[in-house]
């Protein structure tokens, strides 16, 4: 049996008297090409800030390698693409160098030789985005997806296990999206990362990833992507082109 990466198990969210998340469960494998869909509002977001910790389930456990949230301390072992990646200030000062290295995992002395591996660090995470080259540049002179892939650099530089990307293709035109893909492909199957990632673009990503979560009403419906059987509850979303899509294979 594969290593279980997440268990979420009963778990509930509110914020305040809005209960968004009502008692759902889903298991995460190593290796797992995780895809999360439903309608705005649905909290899809919020679902990955509490794989990650930024919040705190109301009720329910969610485990991370085998230990529970709160009792967990290697966020090193976490890369995180945030929904607001996108907004980033585009007259930041910063080059692509700086931008990466500033997301190195902290906790380290200062000595030159620490100093030199995380360079190492910086240039290897780049090297797997292909933005190398573009290490002196500054983040404002680069294009929307080589911008995306400064951000998954970023994410990489801590050589995590497990990433996690909230709606890193809207504003990434189609051949970047092709491009964002195949690194993706590569990061699971070469690097053996496990992701997790919202899309709204059901028709690729149904496709790419081997399991899905469909978020509707608090619920979550987790299937298998070549089983998948999500069909009412995105027909109830998303209308019937719905099934176009994904029996499009
Ligand atoms: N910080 C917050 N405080 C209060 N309500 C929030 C907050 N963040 C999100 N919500 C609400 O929780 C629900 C789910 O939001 P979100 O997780 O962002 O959904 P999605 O990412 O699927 O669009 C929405 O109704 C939203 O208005
Ligand atoms: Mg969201």
């Amino acid at each position: 049996m594969k290593e279980k990466i997440i268990t979420v198990d009963n778990l509930s969210f509110r914020y305040g008297a809005n209960k968004v998340l009502d008692n759902v469960s889903f298991i995460v494998e190593k290796g797992d090409f995780v895809g999360i869909i439903g309608p705005n509002g649905s909290a899809k977001s919020t679902l990955l800030k509490l794989m990650i910790g930024l919040l705190k389930p109301s009720k329910g456990t969610i485990t991370l390698f085998g230990k529970d949230i709160n009792e967990f301390k290697n966020f090193e072992k976490i890369g995180y693409i945030s929904q607001n990646v996108r907004d980033f200030n585009q007259m930041f000062p910063a080059t692509i160098e700086e931008i990466v290295s500033a997301n190195l995992y902290l906790g380290k002395g200062l000595f030159n030789k620490t100093k030199e591996k995380d360079s190492m660090k910086v240039d290897r995470a780049l090297r797997i985005v292909e933005m190398e080259r573009f290490k002196n540049v500054k983040i404002g002179n680069l294009s929307g997806g080589q911008k995306q892939r400064v951000f998954i650099a970023r994410a990489l530089v801590n050589n995590p296990n497990i990433l996690f990307m909230d709606e890193p293709l809207v504003g990434v035109d189609l051949e970047s999206q092709t491009r964002f893909y195949s690194l993706m492909d590569k990061l699971n199957k070469e690097y053996g990362i496990t992701l997790v990632m919202i899309s709204h673009d059901i028709g690729i990503m149904s496709k790419k990833v081997n399991r899905i979560l469909c978020l509707s009403k608090g619920k979550v419906y987790c299937h298998d992507s070549n089983k998948c059987q999500c069909g009412n509850v995105l027909t109830d979303i998303y209308g019937e082109s719905i099934n176009l899509l994904f029996h499009d294979h």
